[in-house]
């Protein structure tokens, strides 16, 4: 089969990273980076030390409001689809590109192939939840991360989806390993030994309103507690437009690589992150997480008494930072780590 699977954002990659290479040793896979991200940290860095096959197309379509990035995306796309006439598209997640992606391929009537299908926060003011409601609806194979997405799936009518666990984690134990061994970060910051907090800010909802990112710095400055902190070049631009600043205790980093950020994620003592897959990350190293936001995904984690949703509000996030412990064993909520193997053996099934 010729598989086309479209990416764009720095989470795609990493999903990529777990299901390109399986997806390969079966078919054909013409790989496309519509460019959304495009800061040599924010994607080369990821296809170079995550043996991610090259891209056969970028469409580099940078940033831009919805409309102009996602609109860029489907008359670019619609081109490669009729010259290379897929069997199949496949797409991850719920960014602009992710839609772009499934709509043209939707109206050409070639079917689409959704990792991560079912996700659901609803809160439809998120761009993501647009994306992954529209995207859902338009795919033939709908694979699941977890129950609830299947369940979600199912209240909208769209039975047949398949739970076949979270590729972020089939991501995570192949390369944690690796990580190990070649990741220095924590040595090059000088934080050996040194207790810190893990920290990642980039949705939308936090950085367009001034109140909430204020609410996120303050509580970050006055936590009395180290933060490492790799900012999103989005959340950059909006601190410098509001002239928020940081106190000494939180230390700025560029976006890292995936390796630098399992090493961190394996070394901090604590996750405080707005971020969908961190929030994952951090149920994968046994770490407890702080979300600042005010709804999740991944409810299981909060379920099972490792996640805790705590808005924007700064007494808050203090006050989890200060006190959240996890009190239960972690139950089995993202599979077995073979996502990658059980998506080729549905499409496989299905085709
Ligand atoms: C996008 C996804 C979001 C996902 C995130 C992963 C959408 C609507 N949002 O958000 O769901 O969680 O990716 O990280 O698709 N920028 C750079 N360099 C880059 C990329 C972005 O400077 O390489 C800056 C630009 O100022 C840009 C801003 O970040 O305007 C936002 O980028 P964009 O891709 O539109 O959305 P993200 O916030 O990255
Ligand atoms: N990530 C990374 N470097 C960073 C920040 C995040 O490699 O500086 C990884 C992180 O480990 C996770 C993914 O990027 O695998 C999450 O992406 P992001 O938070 O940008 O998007 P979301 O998951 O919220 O869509």
């Amino acid at each position: 089969m010729k598989i086309i699977t479209v990416v764009g954002a720095r989470p795609q990659f990493i999903k990529a990273a777990a299901v390109s290479n399986v997806l390969r040793s079966q078919h054909q896979e013409i790989l496309v980076h519509t460019g959304q991200h495009y800061d040599e940290n924010m994607s080369k860095i990821f296809f170079d030390q995550l043996n991610i096959p090259k891209p056969d197309y970028n469409l580099g379509v940078g940033s831009g409001s919805h409309g102009k990035q996602t609109g860029e995306m489907l008359i670019a796309l619609e081109e490669i689809y009729l010259k290379e006439k897929p069997d199949l598209v496949l797409v991850y997640g719920d960014t602009n590109s992710t839609l772009a992606a499934a709509l043209c391929a939707s109206k050409l009537l070639i079917p689409v192939a959704h990792v991560e299908a079912g996700l659901r926060s609803f809160n439809m003011n998120m761009p993501e939840e647009q994306n992954r409601i529209l995207t859902d609806h338009i795919s033939k194979y709908l694979f699941a991360p977890t129950e609830t997405a299947v369940k979600n799936l199912i209240n909208e009518g769209i039975k047949n989806a398949v739970n076949v666990g979270d590729v972020m984690y089939d991501a995570i134990l192949h390369f944690k390993t690796i990580a190990k061994e070649k990741s220095a970060i924590i040595k090059d910051l000088g934080l050996d030994d040194k207790p810190f907090i893990l920290t990642t800010i980039h949705r939308a909802e936090n950085t367009n309103d001034i109140n909430r990112l204020k609410g996120i710095i303050e509580a970050l400055n006055e936590s009395g507690t180290a933060i490492v902190l790799p900012l999103h070049p989005r959340t950059t631009k909006y601190i410098e437009q509001y002239g928020l600043s940081f106190n000494s205790n939180v230390r700025v980093i560029e976006p890292v690589g995936y390796l630098d950020m399992i090493s961190l994620e394996m070394h901090g003592e604590k996750i405080v992150t707005d971020s969908g897959g961190v929030q994952k990350e951090a149920f994968f190293m046994k770490k407890p997480c702080i979300t600042m936001r005010d709804e999740t995904e991944w409810v299981e984690t909060v379920e099972n008494g490792w996640n805790v949703i705590v808005g924007t509000d700064k007494e808050k996030i203090l006050g989890a930072i200060q006190g959240f412990v996890p009190d239960q064993p972690q139950k089995d909520i993202f599979g077995d780590g073979k996502a990658a193997h059980k998506i080729l053996a549905a499409i496989n099934e299905q085709a």
